[in-house]
């Protein structure tokens, strides 16, 4: 199948790419600084990658940024930014992108586990991840042509853990994550959350 990836370049989106590319796919790398460049937190940058793209079979988004700190120090600019980016970006790459996807496509998108596993700090954030997941469930029933939709609450990622200098157990390294997307795309479900290593 020809899969637009959105966020390709990152921990998790390079490993979904291999992983896709491993099983055959023709996959279409996007970032803001990427092969294919747009910005979902900027509508009319994502309309015209899909302008320029043409038809694709699905679209797979491991983009989109909220802000981490505590409820307290959280300006109106840090919600905005976790709406307009993580939240409103995603859905918009789904509400512009629907006539861009093949019948009997598909879209997944990228929450994470603080919408059911918070810690301190992570309110922001779990707000954008409960809505995308109750997102992907409602859009599933109105979405056209058989096109399906998931989102995906990844765990805290083993490369990431490392990077930012917490330990590491409990979490998931990338390729494995990589494995969960790969089995929405190629499966049947439309408007589930999975949360890879249940
Ligand atoms: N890593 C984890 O432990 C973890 C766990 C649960 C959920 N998540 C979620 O998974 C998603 C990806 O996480 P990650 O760790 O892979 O992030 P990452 O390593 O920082 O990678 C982010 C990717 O998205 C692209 N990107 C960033 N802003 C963008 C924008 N406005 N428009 C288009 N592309 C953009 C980046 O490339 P450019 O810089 O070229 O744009 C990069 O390809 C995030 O939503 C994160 O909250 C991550």
């Amino acid at each position: 199948m020809k899969i637009l990836v959105v966020g390709a370049t990152g921990t998790i989106g390079k490993a979904v790419v291999a992983e896709l590319a491993s099983r055959g796919h023709e996959v279409l790398e996007a970032s803001r600084k990427g092969k294919l460049q747009v910005d979902i937190q900027r509508p009319e940058s994502i309309k015209a990658l899909y302008a320029k793209l043409g038809k694709v079979d699905g679209v797979v988004s491991c983009a989109g940024d909220a802000a981490f700190g505590p409820l307290g120090e959280l300006t109106d600019d840090k919600f905005t930014l976790s709406l307009e980016n993580k939240l409103m970006g995603q859905v918009n790459l789904v509400r512009f992108g629907v006539d861009q996807v093949n019948d009997n496509g598909f879209f997944v998108l990228t929450a994470g586990i603080f919408s059911r596993n918070p810690m301190p700090g992570a309110s922001a954030i779990a707000m954008a991840n409960g809505a995308l997941e109750s997102f992907a469930r409602g859009a599933a029933l109105d979405l056209p042509r058989g096109i399906r939709i998931n989102a995906i609450s990844p765990p805290f990622i083993t490369e990431t853990a490392k990077a930012m200098g917490f330990p590491t157990d409990g979490t998931m390294p990338a390729k494995d994550n990589a494995k969960a997307y790969a089995a929405v795309v190629e499966g049947k479900d439309t408007g589930k959350v999975v949360f890879p290593g249940d």
